[in-house]
């Protein structure tokens, strides 16, 4: 009998395997981290032929590692960086573009002309998005509009578009083979394309935006069996049973099943993610609405998000672009050199700013600068400025919900780093609690292939694998805390100000 399970967890900077055995423990796992092009300022694509190729090498190393072979994989789960388009041809398998990631903010001018009929609010009570830069709608349309022959070829039929998990499996299951062209509700609903209530493709709205919708995936739900591997492939028949876009698989690998339960993921992106059980909550604090999960025939349910742009991807940023540290965990080392950020405030809107401002203008601004600061203080100013961005996120999320939250699970990448997590608590005024498996966005995918193909039986054998790590408790006092939140907000201001 099959023992494991696999997820693949393409994300924006690298593409990962990881195998999980029932209690959801890592029994091993493989990385490949993939390049980031930036053509243009505002610009990021990636080469999605890499990063197929990379996740190939990715599942061979995980099972290698442990000496697995197909017969011990159960499923595979696939999990993604969200919104990045990729549009291919369906007869020679090649992307007619490189894949345009979330993070890009090219099509600003399609989001103006969009909204000039309407708002950039015209379509969110159907799709709980405003048009923005972010989702891969309107990265469809500038492929279309911008490469050579895209739209002729589109209209004829030729043509794909997915979002990562959708060109994952559309290979692992044969590609140009009799690949399957499907993605989950929780990634459809990311494009600005899906009516969430229908859970179907809104006509309307491809036609306003002139994407045909023969280049559009099949919707599914999040737990089925989508299809097999391909026989080429290293793990040949087994099934393909889960997706979900990697923010909601981390919230399906806490188990924040129940309404009012919420998670905070630290990524390249910092994510907020709050159950609304079945109900299509609409926010009025700059939230989107998304679908959390479908399991099979079962309805949807949805959540609301606080979406911030850049987390760890300011660590990067400090590494290969001012070279201030040579690998990312050296920030902590740095940051514990001084003992306050210095007076300075890093607001890093690189693609504008998410939530809850939705301001593609705005741009990243250091402040508070004197001939004191040094780079100690930069580094913490760039890990604080995490904490600040979610703790407005969770200001929206307590004024949409009107019942404050009390802790914030939290998972990804930065949970390690205990300074952070210390100051995250302080900031918040609440405690903020991880968990023993902190890779919960894998963990997720897992846990939706397992529960749909009977490997794990029902939700309540997920919840008991969950379980608690450590806890930071808030130290800082209220009068401090008011004071660096009105700093933060005054730096804030000054981004939103620098627009060319
Ligand atoms: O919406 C973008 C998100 O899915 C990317 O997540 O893990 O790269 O921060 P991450």
């Amino acid at each position: 009998m099959s023992e494991y399970v696999i997820a693949i967890d393409q994300g924006t900077t690298s593409s990962r395997a990881i195998v999980f055995d029932r209690k959801g423990t890592i029994v091993s796992s493989g990385q490949m981290e993939h390049a980031q092009i930036f053509p243009q300022a505002g610009w990021v694509e990636h080469d999605a032929t890499e990063i197929w190729d990379n996740t190939r090498e990715v599942i061979a190393s995980a099972l290698s590692k442990a000496n697995l072979t197909r017969h011990d994989i159960a499923a595979v789960g696939i999990t993604n960086q969200r919104e990045t388009a990729v549009v291919w041809d369906r007869n020679t398998g090649e992307p007619v573009y490189n894949a345009i990631v979330w993070q890009d903010t090219r099509t600003q001018p399609i989001v103006d002309e969009l909204a000039a009929d309407g708002g950039v609010d015209r379509f969110k009570e159907k799709v709980g998005l405003p048009l923005a830069t972010y989702f891969s709608g309107t990265k469809v349309k500038w492929i279309l509009d911008n490469v050579e022959g895209a739209r002729e070829k589109a209209e004829a039929g030729d043509l794909l578009f997915g979002t990562t998990d959708c060109w994952v499996l559309w290979n692992l299951t044969g590609g140009v083979d009799g690949g399957v062209h499907a993605t989950d509700v929780t990634n459809a609903s990311r494009t600005m394309f899906m009516d969430l209530k229908t859970l179907s493709w809104d006509l309307d709205i491809l036609d306003a935006f002139g994407v045909p919708a023969s280049m559009l995936p099949a919707i599914k739900s999040s737990s089925e069996v989508y299809g097999s591997v391909h026989t080429s492939q290293l793990l040949r028949e087994v099934p393909v049973a889960g997706i979900l876009g990697d923010q909601q698989a981390a919230t399906f690998g806490q188990a924040a099943f129940q309404a009012g339960e919420a998670k905070n993921t630290y990524g390249t992106g910092c994510f907020l993610i709050f159950n609304t059980d079945t109900e299509i909550v609409h926010s009025k604090n700059g939230l989107l609405t998304t679908v959390g999960y479908k399991l099979g025939d079962e309805p949807a349910h949805y959540a609301l998000e606080g979406s911030i742009a850049v987390a760890g991807s300011l660590i990067q940023w400090l590494r290969d672009n001012l070279g201030m540290i040579t690998s990312a965990p050296e920030v902590e080392q740095l940051a514990a050199s001084v003992q306050d950020n210095g007076g300075t405030y890093i607001v890093p809107a690189f693609s504008g700013l998410f939530a809850p401002y939705w301001r593609s203008d705005a741009r990243g601004a250091i402040v508070g600068l004197t001939r004191y600061v040094n780079k100690g203080h930069i580094a913490r100013a760039a890990l604080e400025s995490t904490a600040f961005q979610t703790r407005e996120v969770l200001d929206a999320v307590n004024a949409d919900s009107g019942v404050p939250l009390t802790e914030l699970k939290v998972d990804g990448g930065m949970v390690a780093n205990d300074a952070l997590m210390q100051f995250q608590a302080d900031i918040l005024g609440v405690p903020v609690v991880r968990p023993v498996v902190t890779e919960t966005t894998a963990l997720g995918a897992a846990y939706a292939a397992g529960l749909a193909v009977g490997f794990w039986k029902d939700l309540g054998e997920l919840s008991a694998n969950w379980g608690e790590d450590k806890r930071w408790e808030p130290r800082m006092d209220e009068a401090e805390r008011a004071r660096q939140l009105r700093l933060w907000k005054k730096a804030v201001t000054k981004s939103m100000e620098w627009v060319d």
